[in-house]
């Protein structure tokens, strides 16, 4: 059971401008999940990093972890600002879900790369950050996270699911069949909308949470920590292609 005296009296800072809904559970969230997070609907957009990687040298995984410069981002942070970029491509799947429902027509080549975009950056790099390195680590921390925690991790494998839809659907889509087109919009807009939900409980309950339990010393391991699973998830350098992906995708419906 998750309660209120579980969550640490300590906040992050969180600075909400977009009001989103639910995923696959429809509006108002999942009702078996906490409270806590079911009423958390607003995510920070905001401006987008121009490298939301950080730049923390491999072989600085010790013992001790080493200082780094003042105002260097916390695990959190780097979460957050890596949001920020998925946010755009989560809005490019709606422009896109909106096109093919008003029109019927699809851009394929576009909706292949978002699926790229979900696979490699959303779910390759950022979920396997927070599912490897800060999930474990908050559960290790406080026995109370393991309730938050497992919700984040089904609505992970939620969107995993719509996904391999969308990525299922687009060759006979790209061929014009009208109802593998339909099955990619679906599929996009529940998974855009989940996306958007999952993202604002993370911003607003799970990291505030997580800044309330994490010393600054264990900010700064799992930062180190989410270096090294970026390079080798995704390679070096693949980071820059993925921004910008998703800064292409995003100047379409500008
Ligand atoms: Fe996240």
């Amino acid at each position: 059971m998750w309660t209120a005296r579980d969550t640490p009296a300590e906040s992050g800072e969180c600075r909400p401008c977009r009001t989103f809904g639910s995923g696959r559970s429809g509006r108002g969230g999942n009702a078996t999940e906490p409270s806590e997070l079911r009423h958390a609907n607003h995510v920070d957009v905001g401006s987008v990093p121009d490298d939301c990687a950080v730049d923390l040298e491999e072989d600085s995984m010790t013992e001790q972890a080493p200082d780094h410069e003042q105002g260097s981002p916390t695990a959190t942070e780097i979460l957050k600002h890596e949001h920020q970029l998925v946010m755009l491509v989560v809005e490019a799947m709606e422009r896109e879900a909106d096109k093919i429902e008003t029109t019927g027509e699809i851009d394929s080549d576009d909706v292949a790369r978002m699926v790229d975009f979900s696979e490699n950056f959303t779910d390759g790099c950022h979920h396997a950050k927070e599912e490897k390195s800060l999930f474990p680590r908050l559960r290790e921390s406080n026995a109370g996270m393991q309730a938050p925690t497992s919700v984040m991790l089904q609505q992970h494998e939620s969107g995993r699911q719509r996904i391999r839809a969308v990525d299922a659907a687009l060759p006979a889509a790209r061929q014009g069949d009208a109802d593998a087109t339909r099955l990619v919009a679906e599929n996009l807009r529940a998974y855009a909308v989940g996306l958007r939900d999952h993202i604002g409980k993370e911003n607003e309950v799970l990291f505030p949470m997580a800044d309330g339990i994490l010393s600054p010393d264990d900010q700064r391991r799992l930062a180190i920590e989410f270096d090294r699973i970026e390079s080798e998830e995704i390679g070096a350098g693949v980071h820059e292609k993925y921004h910008a992906m998703a800064r292409e995708l995003a100047g379409k419906g500008a």
